[in-house]
């Protein structure tokens, strides 16, 4: 429960289909919403993070079938055994998880399509078409791609199936009007603009009304007023963004967190929270959130990582091998959130090997160890600062200015990428300014200089762990310990503005060369 009086920053992640266990595909929106939110309780705000598991459906159930169990008892299990535990595995702080199975979400749902009922939104109907299990979606003709003659899915590759049913309608073209003028109104709501503009296309060329029931199949929410059917899975698993906050139950607690400041999704499910979940929002007279933005792929061979096709990567078998840190950091730099990116094992190791190796990780030992031989531990006082340490300063300001303005534009890549670049100017400085020469000069004004560089060196670095904080929280804490910043206050009470300010180390304190941050990856533990 949030206790809090303003309006919290409110980030979802999509609710996984609890399929199988999680892999790097799955776990990177919520990596990526994890450094975001950790950003911005790093400014000092008020957040709300929220994930959890989509646990109802026929993809759902036709993997508890494999399984030879019960839906329930399989989503127990897994969510229980894997879902949960990969949050500890990648390092992520959520505030809340929401099972679509939770007996309050199953009541809120109904309660909100039985309004929308009430109030002549819903209306009986047949549907006949083409449904992708693996999308959990109804397709249209012109949708799909023809493998030997048959018609399959463009995103999964496999045959659609044909349903033909008796059920309940969304009147949600009803609502194209009010969406198109909301896309016009608020050009944020969907981003990045590539997205914007396919949604924008799409609502353009007709919308239909939704299908929103099943009969064939019971593993779902009741539909309320008739329970020989379910709930479509998607109409129930968009509400968990709202059923988590309260809706319904909990006013004032709704109140604090609704709207979402932002829906992260990946580009697959688009349409589902840039259409037809604010036309439900709409039809229940409920505010839309306020952004939703749409992330690529994590692409193997060209192709979308994925369960199905076994490609998935298990989240732990980099973790144990690179760290989570690492983990967090490559796929949070090395992808532009909102494109695709390719990830290979060669690429994440020479990543880990150049930028977190012999780049923070060398660095950080290299001054803790100076300060360690040259003045017994003891940060010494600088003098005067020369150009090379102004120049270091105003680049920690625009580092700063930079990272902070891009995750207002969610470009995570962006953020981290500038505070990797302030990382190597000051490895830079240091290599320039050669203290190990500059020690050999015993005079009062050799060691003042030296001083000044070994003082300038760790000042960046305390700023370095506050800003890579939110993608490198364990190394942080470990490189504010060894630079004896605990003489300036907890890491986590730190601010991203106030890290600019130059001189907050105190004179004296205690530097420790620790554990490499960043140990080989060929010694790391397997
Ligand atoms: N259950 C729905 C979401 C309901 S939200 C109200 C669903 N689940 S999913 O498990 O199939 O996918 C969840 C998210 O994981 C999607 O945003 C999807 O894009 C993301 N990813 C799954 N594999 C991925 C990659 N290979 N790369 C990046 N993200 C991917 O859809």
């Amino acid at each position: 429960m949030p206790h809090f009086a303003e309006k919290a920053y409110y980030v979802t992640t999509p609710i996984y289909y609890v399929t199988a266990a999680p892999s790097i595909g799955s776990a990177y929106t919520t990596v990526m919403g994890d450094v975001l939110t950790r950003w911005h309780r790093q400014r000092g705000e008020k957040v709300w993070y929220l994930t959890g598991t989509d646990e109802h459906g026929q993809k759902v159930m036709r993997a508890a079938e494999a399984n030879c169990q019960t839906p329930q008892a399989w989503t127990d299990h897994l969510v229980e055994t894997a879902w949960k535990p990969v949050l500890d595995t990648i390092d992520v702080v959520n505030d809340q998880f929401i099972r679509t199975t939770d007996p309050e979400h199953t009541e809120r749902v109904q309660e909100f399509w039985r309004r929308l009922h009430e109030a002549g939104d819903v209306y009986e109907g047949r549907y006949e078409g083409p449904y992708c299990v693996g999308c959990e979606e109804f397709k249209l003709l012109a949708e799909l791609v023809t493998v030997d003659g048959v018609g399959c899915c463009p995103i999964h590759g496999t045959p659609v199936e044909t349903v033909s049913e008796a059920n309940y309608f969304f009147a949600m073209s009803r609502y194209a009007d009010r969406l198109l003028e909301l896309y016009e109104t608020r050009p944020d709501f969907v981003q990045p603009e590539s997205a914007r503009n396919e949604v924008v296309a799409f609502v353009r060329s007709g919308l239909e009304d939704l299908s929103i029931s099943r009969s064939s199949f019971d593993w779902g929410i009741k539909v309320p007023w008739d329970e020989s059917q379910v709930l479509y899975v998607w109409i129930d698993a968009l509400l968990n963004y709202v059923t988590a906050a309260g809706y319904g139950t909990d006013p004032e607690r709704f109140a604090r967190l609704w709207p979402a400041d932002v829906h992260l999704v990946g580009k697959d499910i688009l349409r589902f929270h840039a259409v037809i979940w604010p036309a439900m929002l709409l039809a229940a007279g409920l505010e839309v959130p306020r952004q939703v933005f749409a992330h690529g792929w994590l692409l193997v061979g060209g192709e979308k990582m994925s369960k199905s096709k076994a490609t998935a990567i298990a989240p732990e078998v980099l973790t144990r091998h690179f760290g989570s840190d690492a983990y967090r950091y490559y796929f949070a730099k090395t992808i532009a959130f909102g494109s695709d990116g390719s990830f290979s094992w060669e690429h994440m190791t020479a990543v880990y090997t150049s930028e977190l190796a012999n780049g923070l990780g060398n660095l950080a030992s290299r001054v803790t160890a100076m300060v360690g031989k040259y003045f017994d531990g003891h940060l010494p006082a600088p003098a005067a600062d020369g150009a090379a340490e102004k120049a270091l300063a105003e680049a920690l300001a625009t580092t700063v200015e930079t990272a902070d303005a891009a995750i207002d534009r969610l470009a995570m890549h962006d953020a981290v990428g500038a505070v990797a670049e302030f990382v190597s100017t000051v490895n830079g400085y240091v290599t320039e300014q050669e203290p190990w020469k500059v020690a050999k000069d015993t005079s009062a004004e050799g060691r003042a200089r030296l001083a000044s560089i070994l003082y300038a060196a760790a000042e960046s670095l305390r700023a370095v762990a506050v800003l890579h904080n939110p993608v490198m929280p364990k190394t942080c804490q470990a490189l504010w310990a060894s630079l004896g910043a605990g003489a300036v206050g907890e890491l986590s009470a730190q601010r991203v503005q106030t890290s600019r300010r130059w001189g907050q180390l105190p004179v004296g304190a205690t530097l420790t060369k620790g554990p490499l941050l960043f140990p080989r990856v060929e010694e790391a533990a397997e």
